[in-house]
C-alpha cells in the first residue's frame, strides 16, 4: 500500500485527478469506479478542467458508482445519480448509457445488486476505483459489522453514517436508512484503488487504519490492506493522527 500525504484538499484533489488522467491516457476505454460524498468533489472539478483545457476525453469510458440510497430516484437532488450528473457526467463527454449507478428504486434491490456485479464483469471489471472513507471506517456503504457482504447488495446504514450524511439533507429524518452498495468483493476486484481522506474528521479513522495495520470487519476499509494496488491520498489534517 502506498500512502501519499498532501498539504491540503486542493493538492489531494489534483493528485487524485492526475492518477485518473494517467489511467485514461493509457487506456481510453477504462472502467472507473466512482464515489460520491464531499471528498471526491475536488477531484471531479479537476477532471472537468482537464476535459475542457487539456483534451482529456471520457467518450469511451464506463463508470460504476459505489452506491445509491433506497427510495431516491435520479430527479431527487439527494440521490447519488443526481450528484454524479451535476458534478461530473453533465460536464464531460462521458455517454450517459455508460454511467452506472445502483438503482435505488429497484423492486428487488438484492436482485438488482447481483445484476450490477454481473454488469461490472461484462464490462471487463473496474480498472481504477476511487473511494472515500466514512468516519466509522466504512467504504462505499459497507458499514462496520461482524461480517461484510462480498457482492453488491441492500444494506442498512449505520447511525454514524446517517448523522454524517445529514449535512446534505434539510432534516436528519429525510436521510434514507437503507442503500444499495457495492460489496467488499466487488471493490476488491478493482485492479487499482485510490482511497481519499481529507480533513480533521477523518484523522481518527486514518490513524486507526495506519497505526497498527490489521484486518477487521469493524473497520471495513482495513480489508484494503489485502489489495495489491492501493494508494491512500490524505491531506495533512486527515494524516495528523498517524504516529510519526
Ligand atoms: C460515497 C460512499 C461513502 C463516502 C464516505 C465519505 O459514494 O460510498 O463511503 O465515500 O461516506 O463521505 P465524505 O466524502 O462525504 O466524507
Amino acid at each position: 500500500m502506498k500512502v501519499i500525504i498532501k498539504e491540503n484538499y486542493d493538492e489531494l484533489s489534483k493528485e487524485a485527478a492526475k492518477m485518473v488522467e494517467k489511467q485514461l491516457r493509457g487506456k481510453k476505454n477504462s472502467v472507473l469506479g466512482l464515489a460520491t460524498g464531499a471528498t471526491p468533489l475536488g477531484t471531479y472539478k479537476e477532471l472537468v478542467r482537464l476535459f475542457k483545457d487539456e483534451d482529456l476525453s471520457f467518450k469511451d469510458v464506463s463508470s460504476f458508482n459505489l452506491d445509491e440510497y433506497i427510495g431516491l430516484d435520479e430527479n431527487n437532488e439527494n440521490s447519488y445519480r443526481y450528484f454524479m450528473s451535476e458534478n461530473l457526467f453533465k460536464l464531460i463527454d462521458i455517454k450517459k448509457e455508460n454511467t452506472y449507478v445502483p438503482n435505488g428504486m429497484a423492486n428487488n434491490p438484492i436482485e438488482a445488486g447481483m445484476e450490477y456485479d454481473r454488469t461490472i464483469l461484462e464490462n471487463g471489471g473496474i480498472d481504477l476505483q476511487i473511494l472515500g472513507i466514512g468516519s466509522n471506517g466504512h467504504i462505499a456503504f459497507n458499514e462496520p459489522a461482524k461480517s461484510l457482504s462480498l457482492g453488491t447488495t441492500l444494506v442498512r446504514l449505520a447511525k454514524a453514517t446517517i448523522q454524517d450524511n445529514a449535512r446534505f439533507f434539510d432534516n436528519i429524518k429525510d436521510v434514507p436508512t437503507e442503500a444499495i452498495t457495492m460489496g467488499i468483493g466487488s471493490i476488491m476486484r478493482a485492479r487499482k484503488i485510490i482511497l481519499l481522506a481529507s480533513g480533521k474528521n477523518k484523522a481518527d479513522i486514518i490513524g486507526k487504519l495506519l497505526n497498527s495495520p490489521s484486518i477487521t470487519t469493524n473497520i471495513p476499509a482495513s480489508l484494503l490492506l489485502l489489495h495489491p494496488n492501493v494508494t491512500i491520498i490524505c491531506d495533512k489534517d486527515a494524516y495528523s493522527r498517524v504516529n510519526k
